[in-house]
């Protein structure tokens, strides 16, 4: 075990950790932010998005001894909530972009990987975005996926 301090959603958070347990693990189990989700668990779904200093990263596929201390972790609950939600988790629900809703705190955070690199993108720019980041939506297609992406962006 080890001590690991990250900041997580803009808070510090000191805890004791195996170092051998995944990001996703010590996200959901630890910190109980269950908000990033465990689709494939081998890096190939891109459910469990996260933004690790500034970069989109799969968390399931992430050890926690590779995550620096002192790293900068934003989760889907560091977005926005019920009350205030980020104009990306508010053009989800305007396109009707999340069916059974899995996939989609992955796909906000990448979304917001490249919002936050290239405010403007293009549609296929946003296309390439999600397949670069192994994005995959089993239920919506992509299009409402693209459409919120262009909608947050204007
Ligand atoms: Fe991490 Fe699928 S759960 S990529
Ligand atoms: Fe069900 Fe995307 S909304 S997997």
């Amino acid at each position: 075990m080890q001590e690991k301090i990250l900041i997580v959603n803009g808070f510090e958070r000191k805890l004791i950790v195996d170092p051998d347990a995944f990001l996703s693990d010590v996200l959901r189990e630890q910190l109980h932010l269950v908000g990033t989700k465990v689709g494939c668990g081998q890096g190939q779904c891109g459910a469990c998005s996260v933004i690790i200093d500034g970069k989109v990263t799969r968390a399931c596929i992430t050890k926690i001894r590779r995550v620096a201390d002192y790293a900068c972790i934003t989760t889907i609950e560091g977005l926005g909530n019920q009350a205030n939600l980020h104009p990306l988790q508010t053009a989800w629900v305007v396109h009707g972009a999340a069916q059974c809703g899995f996939c989609t705190p992955g796909f906000i955070m990448s979304a917001k990987g490249l919002l936050d690199e290239n405010p403007k993108p293009t549609r296929e720019q946003v296309r390439d975005w999600f397949q670069k980041h192994k994005n995959v939506c089993r239920c919506t297609g992509y299009i409402p996926l693209v459409d919120a992406v262009m909608d947050a962006a204007k």
